[in-house]
């Protein structure tokens, strides 16, 4: 099966071909980082002002790099949530346009569920199906998830934010920093200049198992990253980060709370229950402290870890045109019923 893959849930046109699940043939992503990097952060309506400018064109060449044409594609996936409602709209109604005009099958896809997917794109990994019980984290600019997948189930959702993502919280924290969007890179850039986190120690955002808004999740999974650009914020105005080797300093420790939150989370969910493997994705899996974080914890508990290439850990629609081409897209009976669903869940 060959799928047509279809991404712009954020700030990121993208369009894929992939064969079989897992053969990528083409991945074309066009970042909008500069049009937003003025404004500190993605504005809706410019992301999806050039989505709609530049997705035929994406999509052109992710066909004629894959060296295919229209005709030889099985289906057209698309993601439908979550994300910005505006910017999802416009991937959703050029895939419906090309397969309602091609008489091609159209496929929803979420966009979190692809992010772990991603993980089963490195050379060498098996599939997904492959690695079952799975535990995933997604962890991006929008969302921060530990989920688990059982055989013939779809993914539920043990733990998550309570607030903030953790990618949200590297932006802000640049941002209060000086250095800029998106922040992780900044951030991680930054922190690998220092020698250590100077004696700075911030919060990793424990959850009590009384907070009210837990419902079903496991508060010993779940996150919370507002506290920690707060204190961020107040240990600034009392110790301004006003020479390189300050900031560099600032942003370890801050990358370090970050790093040790998500990795104790992964450590209790994998000492709770044997998982055949660990799979990471999302934006932030491209962090190196997380990535050695993450390594040593899978390594102590003896669970094989995959993570995303550098290419896939970001948006892109590799993964989307991946999660739909293996069956397990948006089951709905008629796809032309896909709607944008900025906060779907699993
Ligand atoms: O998955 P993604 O491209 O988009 C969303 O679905 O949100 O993730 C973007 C997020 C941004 O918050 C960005 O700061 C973060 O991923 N990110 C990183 C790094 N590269 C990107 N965070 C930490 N370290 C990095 N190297
Ligand atoms: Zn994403």
């Amino acid at each position: 099966m060959v799928v047509l893959g279809i991404e712009t849930s954020c700030d990121e046109t993208a369009a894929a071909v992939v064969r079989d699940g897992y053969e990528v043939l083409s991945s074309v992503i066009h970042t909008q980082i500069a049009l937003h990097s003025p404004h500190g952060g993605v504005v809706p309506e410019i992301a999806s002002r050039s989505h709609l400018e530049k997705l035929p064109s994406v999509t052109q060449e992710a066909l004629s790099r894959a060296g295919l044409g229209l005709e030889q594609i099985d289906a057209i996936a698309v993601t439908y949530g979550p994300g910005l409602a505006s910017s999802l709209l416009v991937g959703i109604s050029f895939a419906k346009g090309l397969a309602w005009a091609t008489g091609k099958k159209l496929l929803g896809v979420d966009h979190v569920y692809a992010h772990i997917q991603s993980a089963f794109l490195t050379p060498g990994a098996p599939p997904l199906d492959d690695s079952l019980p799975l535990l995933a984290l997604a962890v991006s600019g929008g969302h921060s998830a530990i989920a688990e997948i059982l055989p013939g189930t779809r993914p539920r959702i043990l733990g998550q934010t309570l607030d903030d993502a953790a990618g949200e919280a590297f932006d802000k924290a640049s941002k209060l920093l000086g250095l800029g969007y998106p922040g992780g890179p900044k951030i991680e850039k930054a922190a690998a200049k220092a020698l250590g986190d100077g004696g700075i120690k911030f919060p990793q955002g424990r959850i009590s198992k009384s907070n009210p808004v837990l419902g079903d999740l496991d508060a010993d999974l779940c996150f919370s990253f507002s506290g920690l650009k707060t204190s961020l914020r107040s240990h600034l105005q009392n110790n301004p980060a006003d020479t390189e080797e300050k900031i560099a300093s600032v942003a370890f420790a801050y990358q370090s709370a970050i790093v040790g939150a998500i990795c104790s989370r992964i450590d209790i969910a994998l000492g709770r229950k044997k998982y055949k493997a660990l799979a990471v994705g999302g934006g932030v899996s491209l962090n190196s402290a997380l990535r050695h974080g993450l390594a040593s914890v899978a390594k102590k508990r003896g669970v094989p870890l995959f993570l995303p290439e550098a290419r896939f850990c970001g948006d892109n629609a590799a993964m989307i045109a991946s999660l739909a081409s293996t069956g397990r897209a948006n089951r709905s009976q008629d796809a032309f019923e896909i709607d944008a669903t900025p906060d779907l869940t699993f």
